[in-house]
Protein backbone atom coordinates (compact mmCIF):
# COMPACT_ATOMS: atom_id res chain seq x y z
CA UNK A 1 0.00 0.00 0.00
CA UNK A 2 1.28 3.36 -0.69
CA UNK A 3 0.56 6.70 0.94
CA UNK A 4 -1.98 7.68 -2.00
CA UNK A 5 -4.34 4.86 -0.89
CA UNK A 6 -4.58 6.60 2.58
CA UNK A 7 -6.99 8.88 3.06
CA UNK A 8 -6.86 9.92 6.59
CA UNK A 9 -3.15 9.68 8.26
CA UNK A 10 -2.41 10.69 11.77
CA UNK A 11 0.89 10.56 13.01
CA UNK A 12 1.73 10.93 16.74
CA UNK A 13 -0.82 13.41 17.46
CA UNK A 14 -1.56 14.92 20.72
CA UNK A 15 -3.48 17.48 22.41
CA UNK A 16 -3.26 19.07 25.82
CA UNK A 17 -5.87 21.69 27.12
CA UNK A 18 -3.92 24.20 29.23
CA UNK A 19 -5.13 24.75 32.57
CA UNK A 20 -7.64 27.17 33.71
CA UNK A 21 -7.04 28.36 37.20
CA UNK A 22 -6.33 25.48 39.69
CA UNK A 23 -7.18 22.69 37.47
CA UNK A 24 -4.47 20.73 35.84
CA UNK A 25 -3.65 20.64 31.81
CA UNK A 26 -6.03 17.65 30.15
CA UNK A 27 -3.59 15.71 28.22
CA UNK A 28 -6.86 14.48 25.76
CA UNK A 29 -4.90 12.77 22.97
CA UNK A 30 -1.61 11.48 24.50
CA UNK A 31 0.12 10.29 21.22
CA UNK A 32 -2.08 8.22 18.75
CA UNK A 33 -1.81 7.33 15.11
CA UNK A 34 -4.32 6.51 12.63
CA UNK A 35 -4.20 5.47 8.92
CA UNK A 36 -7.35 4.91 6.75
CA UNK A 37 -7.70 3.61 3.32
CA UNK A 38 -9.70 5.38 0.78
CA UNK A 39 -13.11 4.55 0.33
CA UNK A 40 -12.80 2.25 3.81
CA UNK A 41 -14.61 2.73 7.20
CA UNK A 42 -12.36 3.53 10.74
CA UNK A 43 -14.35 3.01 13.91
CA UNK A 44 -12.81 5.05 16.73
CA UNK A 45 -14.32 2.99 19.49
CA UNK A 46 -13.75 4.24 23.16
CA UNK A 47 -15.82 5.43 26.43
CA UNK A 48 -16.50 8.72 27.49
CA UNK A 49 -13.65 11.48 27.84
CA UNK A 50 -11.30 9.24 25.51
CA UNK A 51 -10.59 12.11 23.12
CA UNK A 52 -12.32 10.88 20.34
CA UNK A 53 -14.02 14.54 19.67
CA UNK A 54 -10.85 15.78 20.24
CA UNK A 55 -9.22 13.65 17.20
CA UNK A 56 -12.36 14.53 15.35
CA UNK A 57 -12.19 18.16 16.07
CA UNK A 58 -8.40 18.67 14.88
CA UNK A 59 -9.19 16.18 11.93
CA UNK A 60 -11.48 18.68 10.63
CA UNK A 61 -9.50 21.77 11.14
CA UNK A 62 -11.85 23.35 14.36
CA UNK A 63 -8.68 22.41 16.97
CA UNK A 64 -4.96 22.54 16.63
CA UNK A 65 -3.13 20.03 17.80
CA UNK A 66 -0.23 20.40 20.54
CA UNK A 67 2.38 18.34 18.46
CA UNK A 68 2.18 15.92 15.56
CA UNK A 69 0.74 15.75 12.29
CA UNK A 70 -2.48 14.57 10.44
CA UNK A 71 -3.59 14.58 7.17
CA UNK A 72 -6.46 14.15 4.95
CA UNK A 73 -6.61 13.05 0.98
CA UNK A 74 -2.51 14.00 1.87
CA UNK A 75 -3.52 17.46 2.84
CA UNK A 76 -2.36 18.58 6.42
CA UNK A 77 -4.58 19.93 8.56
CA UNK A 78 -2.94 22.63 9.81
CA UNK A 79 -1.17 23.68 7.23
CA UNK A 80 -3.75 23.64 4.59
CA UNK A 81 -6.92 23.71 6.43
CA UNK A 82 -9.17 25.71 4.13
CA UNK A 83 -8.12 22.87 1.36
CA UNK A 84 -8.46 20.01 3.93
CA UNK A 85 -11.96 21.97 4.40
CA UNK A 86 -13.30 21.50 0.70
CA UNK A 87 -12.86 17.78 0.96
CA UNK A 88 -14.55 16.92 4.03
CA UNK A 89 -18.07 16.56 5.96
CA UNK A 90 -18.74 16.46 9.24
CA UNK A 91 -21.33 15.74 12.14
CA UNK A 92 -20.59 16.74 15.13
CA UNK A 93 -22.39 15.72 18.41
CA UNK A 94 -23.45 18.99 18.48
CA UNK A 95 -25.58 19.49 15.86
CA UNK A 96 -25.41 22.33 13.22
CA UNK A 97 -29.26 22.27 12.03
CA UNK A 98 -31.09 26.21 12.57
CA UNK A 99 -33.86 25.19 14.56
CA UNK A 100 -36.31 27.85 13.28
CA UNK A 101 -35.69 26.98 9.52
CA UNK A 102 -36.99 23.81 7.53
CA UNK A 103 -35.28 20.73 6.53
CA UNK A 104 -34.93 22.49 2.95
CA UNK A 105 -33.47 25.55 3.86
CA UNK A 106 -30.91 24.05 6.16
CA UNK A 107 -29.37 22.08 3.44
CA UNK A 108 -29.93 24.97 1.01
CA UNK A 109 -28.60 27.57 3.17
CA UNK A 110 -25.60 24.79 3.45
CA UNK A 111 -24.96 24.87 0.46
CA UNK A 112 -24.92 28.32 -0.03
CA UNK A 113 -22.02 27.98 2.84
CA UNK A 114 -20.09 25.89 0.55
CA UNK A 115 -20.39 29.00 -2.63
CA UNK A 116 -23.30 26.67 -4.74
CA UNK A 117 -25.41 28.81 -6.83
CA UNK A 118 -29.55 29.35 -5.38
CA UNK A 119 -30.36 26.37 -8.03
CA UNK A 120 -27.51 24.52 -7.37
CA UNK A 121 -28.33 24.35 -3.80
CA UNK A 122 -32.02 23.70 -3.90
CA UNK A 123 -31.31 20.57 -6.63
CA UNK A 124 -29.19 19.11 -3.90
CA UNK A 125 -31.26 19.99 -1.25
CA UNK A 126 -34.65 18.12 -2.79
CA UNK A 127 -32.07 15.46 -3.60
CA UNK A 128 -30.64 14.73 -0.11
CA UNK A 129 -34.21 15.19 1.38
CA UNK A 130 -35.43 12.10 -0.88
CA UNK A 131 -32.10 10.13 0.35
CA UNK A 132 -32.54 10.35 3.43
CA UNK A 133 -36.28 10.16 3.52
CA UNK A 134 -37.23 13.18 4.59
CA UNK A 135 -39.00 14.46 1.43
CA UNK A 136 -41.90 14.68 3.21
CA UNK A 137 -40.70 16.33 5.98
CA UNK A 138 -39.29 19.38 3.67
CA UNK A 139 -41.25 21.99 4.35
CA UNK A 140 -41.29 21.79 8.30
CA UNK A 141 -39.24 23.39 11.17
CA UNK A 142 -36.34 21.27 12.03
CA UNK A 143 -37.86 21.83 15.70
CA UNK A 144 -40.49 19.73 14.89
CA UNK A 145 -37.72 17.26 13.80
CA UNK A 146 -37.96 13.71 15.98
CA UNK A 147 -34.46 12.98 17.15
CA UNK A 148 -34.07 10.52 14.79
CA UNK A 149 -35.33 13.24 11.53
CA UNK A 150 -33.03 15.55 12.77
CA UNK A 151 -30.02 13.25 13.48
CA UNK A 152 -30.98 11.76 9.40
CA UNK A 153 -31.18 15.97 8.51
CA UNK A 154 -27.65 16.56 10.21
CA UNK A 155 -26.06 13.97 8.17
CA UNK A 156 -27.74 15.34 5.16
CA UNK A 157 -26.07 19.04 5.63
CA UNK A 158 -23.03 17.55 6.25
CA UNK A 159 -23.13 15.61 2.47
CA UNK A 160 -24.44 18.88 0.58
CA UNK A 161 -20.96 19.55 -0.77
CA UNK A 162 -20.17 15.63 -1.80
CA UNK A 163 -17.43 15.07 0.41
CA UNK A 164 -14.57 12.71 -0.21
CA UNK A 165 -14.14 11.84 3.55
CA UNK A 166 -16.52 11.70 6.15
CA UNK A 167 -16.48 12.35 10.11
CA UNK A 168 -19.45 11.36 11.87
CA UNK A 169 -19.11 11.95 15.73
CA UNK A 170 -21.52 9.42 17.43
CA UNK A 171 -24.06 9.10 14.75
CA UNK A 172 -26.27 6.77 16.81
CA UNK A 173 -26.20 8.12 20.53
CA UNK A 174 -29.74 8.82 21.97
CA UNK A 175 -31.50 7.37 19.01
CA UNK A 176 -33.71 4.15 19.63
CA UNK A 177 -33.08 1.13 17.97
CA UNK A 178 -35.41 1.76 15.04
CA UNK A 179 -33.46 4.67 14.40
CA UNK A 180 -30.56 3.45 14.98
CA UNK A 181 -30.66 0.48 12.60
CA UNK A 182 -32.07 2.87 9.69
CA UNK A 183 -28.72 5.26 10.17
CA UNK A 184 -26.64 2.22 10.12
CA UNK A 185 -28.44 1.56 6.31
CA UNK A 186 -27.52 5.16 5.87
CA UNK A 187 -24.51 5.10 6.67
CA UNK A 188 -23.69 1.60 4.52
CA UNK A 189 -25.10 3.32 1.70
CA UNK A 190 -22.77 6.20 1.78
CA UNK A 191 -19.71 3.67 2.15
CA UNK A 192 -20.78 2.00 -1.03
CA UNK A 193 -20.50 4.78 -2.78
CA UNK A 194 -17.10 5.11 -1.76
CA UNK A 195 -17.13 7.73 0.99
CA UNK A 196 -14.23 7.18 3.08
CA UNK A 197 -15.13 7.61 7.03
CA UNK A 198 -14.40 7.63 10.46
CA UNK A 199 -17.04 7.47 12.61
CA UNK A 200 -16.31 7.28 16.44
CA UNK A 201 -18.81 5.01 18.59
CA UNK A 202 -18.91 4.41 22.58
CA UNK A 203 -20.83 1.02 21.34
CA UNK A 204 -19.37 -2.39 20.19
CA UNK A 205 -21.96 -3.76 18.03
CA UNK A 206 -22.02 0.05 15.86
CA UNK A 207 -18.35 -0.87 15.44
CA UNK A 208 -18.38 -4.31 14.73
CA UNK A 209 -21.10 -3.71 12.36
CA UNK A 210 -20.37 -0.49 10.24
CA UNK A 211 -16.40 -0.84 10.73
CA UNK A 212 -13.67 -2.19 8.03
CA UNK A 213 -10.68 -1.22 10.94
CA UNK A 214 -11.34 -0.35 14.31
CA UNK A 215 -9.06 1.84 16.84
CA UNK A 216 -9.56 1.28 20.20
CA UNK A 217 -8.95 4.53 22.29
CA UNK A 218 -9.09 5.48 26.04
CA UNK A 219 -7.41 7.57 27.87
CA UNK A 220 -6.04 9.72 24.84
CA UNK A 221 -4.20 6.20 23.56
CA UNK A 222 -4.79 4.01 20.72
CA UNK A 223 -4.71 0.82 22.45
CA UNK A 224 -5.70 -1.73 19.90
CA UNK A 225 -6.30 -1.38 16.24
CA UNK A 226 -7.52 -4.30 13.91
CA UNK A 227 -10.25 -5.81 12.51
CA UNK A 228 -13.25 -6.90 14.32
CA UNK A 229 -12.02 -10.46 13.95
CA UNK A 230 -8.12 -9.41 14.51
CA UNK A 231 -9.05 -8.21 18.00
CA UNK A 232 -11.18 -10.92 18.92
CA UNK A 233 -8.66 -13.32 18.22
CA UNK A 234 -6.42 -11.69 20.38
CA UNK A 235 -8.63 -12.45 23.42
CA UNK A 236 -8.40 -16.49 22.50
CA UNK A 237 -10.06 -18.00 19.71
CA UNK A 238 -13.75 -19.55 19.18
CA UNK A 239 -15.51 -21.30 21.81
CA UNK A 240 -17.54 -24.63 21.01
CA UNK A 241 -20.60 -25.53 23.69
CA UNK A 242 -22.94 -28.33 23.94
CA UNK A 243 -24.30 -30.62 26.33
CA UNK A 244 -24.64 -34.26 26.77
CA UNK A 245 -28.05 -34.85 27.76
CA UNK A 246 -26.96 -38.52 29.14
CA UNK A 247 -24.48 -37.80 31.93
CA UNK A 248 -22.95 -41.18 31.28
CA UNK A 249 -21.94 -40.41 27.89
CA UNK A 250 -20.11 -37.12 29.43
CA UNK A 251 -16.40 -38.99 29.59
CA UNK A 252 -16.94 -40.13 25.87
CA UNK A 253 -17.85 -36.94 24.89
CA UNK A 254 -14.77 -35.12 26.86
CA UNK A 255 -12.13 -37.45 24.80
CA UNK A 256 -13.86 -37.31 21.59
CA UNK A 257 -13.87 -33.66 21.33
CA UNK A 258 -10.35 -33.39 23.02
CA UNK A 259 -7.03 -33.48 20.93
CA UNK A 260 -9.30 -30.32 18.90
CA UNK A 261 -8.61 -28.12 21.93
CA UNK A 262 -6.70 -25.01 21.42
CA UNK A 263 -5.52 -23.01 24.26
CA UNK A 264 -6.71 -25.35 27.32
CA UNK A 265 -8.32 -28.78 27.80
CA UNK A 266 -12.03 -28.91 27.16
CA UNK A 267 -13.89 -27.48 30.35
CA UNK A 268 -16.84 -30.43 31.20
CA UNK A 269 -19.26 -28.86 33.56
CA UNK A 270 -20.47 -32.57 35.26
CA UNK A 271 -23.48 -30.58 37.19
CA UNK A 272 -24.84 -29.08 33.86
CA UNK A 273 -23.93 -31.67 31.52
CA UNK A 274 -22.15 -28.94 29.85
CA UNK A 275 -18.62 -28.92 27.51
CA UNK A 276 -16.84 -26.27 26.17
CA UNK A 277 -14.09 -25.99 24.13
CA UNK A 278 -11.49 -23.39 22.67
CA UNK A 279 -10.73 -24.36 19.36
CA UNK A 280 -8.94 -20.95 18.02
CA UNK A 281 -9.78 -19.20 14.64
CA UNK A 282 -11.12 -21.81 11.90
CA UNK A 283 -14.81 -21.86 14.69
CA UNK A 284 -17.18 -23.07 11.43
CA UNK A 285 -14.90 -25.85 10.54
CA UNK A 286 -13.97 -27.15 14.69
CA UNK A 287 -18.02 -26.86 14.82
CA UNK A 288 -18.77 -29.61 11.57
CA UNK A 289 -15.66 -31.15 12.95
CA UNK A 290 -17.37 -32.11 16.78
CA UNK A 291 -20.87 -32.79 15.10
CA UNK A 292 -19.09 -35.52 13.54
CA UNK A 293 -16.65 -36.72 16.51
CA UNK A 294 -20.07 -36.94 18.80
CA UNK A 295 -21.37 -38.78 16.06
CA UNK A 296 -18.87 -40.83 15.34
CA UNK A 297 -18.32 -41.99 19.36
CA UNK A 298 -22.35 -42.04 19.68
CA UNK A 299 -22.89 -39.24 22.07
CA UNK A 300 -26.03 -37.51 21.33
CA UNK A 301 -25.43 -33.84 22.18
CA UNK A 302 -27.88 -30.38 22.55
CA UNK A 303 -27.48 -27.22 22.04
CA UNK A 304 -24.33 -27.18 20.21
CA UNK A 305 -23.26 -23.88 19.78
CA UNK A 306 -20.45 -21.81 18.08
CA UNK A 307 -19.32 -18.82 20.16
CA UNK A 308 -17.27 -16.03 19.24
CA UNK A 309 -15.24 -13.90 21.50
CA UNK A 310 -17.30 -10.28 21.97
CA UNK A 311 -16.13 -7.02 21.49
CA UNK A 312 -17.06 -6.15 24.94
CA UNK A 313 -14.29 -9.83 25.95
CA UNK A 314 -11.86 -7.32 23.84
CA UNK A 315 -12.29 -4.52 25.64
CA UNK A 316 -12.47 -5.91 28.82
CA UNK A 317 -9.08 -7.47 28.33
CA UNK A 318 -7.20 -4.61 27.28
CA UNK A 319 -8.54 -2.34 29.83
CA UNK A 320 -9.38 -3.96 32.57
CA UNK A 321 -12.46 -1.84 32.78
CA UNK A 322 -15.96 -2.09 30.35
CA UNK A 323 -16.68 -0.24 27.25
CA UNK A 324 -19.95 1.86 28.06
CA UNK A 325 -19.06 3.67 31.06
CA UNK A 326 -19.80 7.12 32.18
CA UNK A 327 -17.51 9.82 32.76
CA UNK A 328 -18.60 10.14 36.43
CA UNK A 329 -17.64 6.33 37.59
CA UNK A 330 -14.14 7.12 34.92
CA UNK A 331 -13.70 10.47 37.43
CA UNK A 332 -14.14 8.26 40.37
CA UNK A 333 -12.00 5.37 38.70
CA UNK A 334 -9.13 7.92 38.55
N1 LIG B 1 -11.96 22.48 25.44
C1 LIG B 1 -11.53 21.66 26.41
N2 LIG B 1 -10.92 22.11 27.51
C2 LIG B 1 -10.49 21.30 28.49
N3 LIG B 1 -10.63 19.94 28.43
C3 LIG B 1 -11.23 19.42 27.37
C4 LIG B 1 -11.72 20.23 26.30
N4 LIG B 1 -12.29 19.42 25.36
C5 LIG B 1 -12.14 18.17 25.83
N5 LIG B 1 -11.52 18.15 27.03
C6 LIG B 1 -11.16 16.96 27.83
O1 LIG B 1 -10.42 16.09 27.00
C7 LIG B 1 -10.76 14.74 27.26
C8 LIG B 1 -11.23 14.08 25.98
O2 LIG B 1 -12.47 14.66 25.59
P1 LIG B 1 -13.24 14.26 24.27
O3 LIG B 1 -14.41 15.16 24.14
O4 LIG B 1 -12.29 14.19 23.14
O5 LIG B 1 -13.74 12.78 24.63
P2 LIG B 1 -14.73 11.83 23.83
O6 LIG B 1 -14.01 10.55 23.64
O7 LIG B 1 -15.25 12.51 22.64
O8 LIG B 1 -15.90 11.59 24.90
P3 LIG B 1 -17.52 11.41 24.67
O9 LIG B 1 -17.74 9.98 24.36
O10 LIG B 1 -18.07 11.77 26.01
O11 LIG B 1 -17.95 12.35 23.59
C9 LIG B 1 -11.81 14.77 28.36
O12 LIG B 1 -11.16 14.57 29.59
C10 LIG B 1 -12.38 16.17 28.26
O13 LIG B 1 -12.86 16.61 29.51
MG1 LIG C 1 -17.13 13.06 22.07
Amino acid sequence: MTSADLAIVVEDLKKTFTARRKSAPVEALRGIDLAVNKGTVLGVLGPNGAGKTTAVRILTTLLQPTSGRAFVQGRDVVKEAAKVRELIGLTSQATAIVDELTGRENLEMMGRLHHMPRATALARADELLVQFDLADAGDRTAKTYSGGMLRRLDLAASLVSHPDVLFLDEPTTGLDPRSRLAMWEVIRALVASGTTLLLTTQYLDEADELADEIAVIDHGLVIAAGTSDELKGRVGGDIIEFTVPDREQLAAARRAVESMADGGPPVVDDAAGRVSVRVGSAGSEALVETVRRLDAAGVTSAGLALRRPSLDDVFLALTGHAAEQTEQSEEVAS
